[in-house]
């Protein structure tokens, strides 16, 4: 059942050549969200691998990571947490430098939003070179927090190619650098 679910949401996600610049295929989720069926199967796969692990907090990425993870937060009973660019959270935060492709990028987390030893889920919509996922991951590591898994609805594991196979669920077991 799982694999015609998965064939399903593959289908929807629609890929659109050249955006935002020349060479990125670019993976657009909207149109999996206008699929109601999909949208749901797509939480649903994730919330069956996660519910029951005694995971307490779900940290989404900006920006599609608040898209799917808040569903997946209420569903398995966890808080869910954004992680941010910088200088859009009001309330006191740490932050996290990334390198991009060109120069670097910063991500941010409010302090106090989780607590050391908590068991925490990140997601997003995509991982291409994990850069934005190793950050999210050391985020949280330096307080304290255990990131059971990284999970994501596309994976993009060769960043440069011209044709590219979308959506693998679950990145799991994700390592970083
Ligand atoms: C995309 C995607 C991931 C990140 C993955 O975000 O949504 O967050 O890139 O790339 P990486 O694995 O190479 O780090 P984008 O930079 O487009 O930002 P946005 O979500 O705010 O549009």
């Amino acid at each position: 059942e799982q694999d015609t679910r998965i064939a399903k949401i593959s289908s929807v996600i629609r890929v659109i050549p050249d955006f935002p610049k020349p060479g990125i295929m670019f993976q657009d989720i909207t149109t999996l969200l206008l699929d109601v069926g999909a949208f749901r199967d797509t939480i649903d796969l994730f919330v069956e691998r996660y519910r029951g692990k005694d995971i307490s907090v779900v940290a989404g990425v900006e920006a599609r990571g608040f898209i799917f993870g808040p569903p997946i937060a209420l569903a398995i009973g966890a808080k869910f947490v954004p992680m941010r660019k910088p200088n859009k959270l009001p309330g006191e935060v740490i932050s996290e430098e990334y390198s991009l492709e060109y120069g670097t990028d910063k991500m941010e987390m409010h302090v106090g939003a989780v607590q050391a030893g908590e068991r925490a889920l990140i997601i997003d919509d995509l991982v291409a070179t994990g850069g934005t996922l190793c950050a999210a991951i050391r985020l949280l590591e330096r307080v304290g927090v255990n990131v059971v898994e990284c999970a994501c609805v596309i994976e993009l594991p060769e960043l440069k190619l011209l044709r590219l196979t979308t959506c693998v669920l679950f990145v799991s077991d994700f390592l970083c650098a």
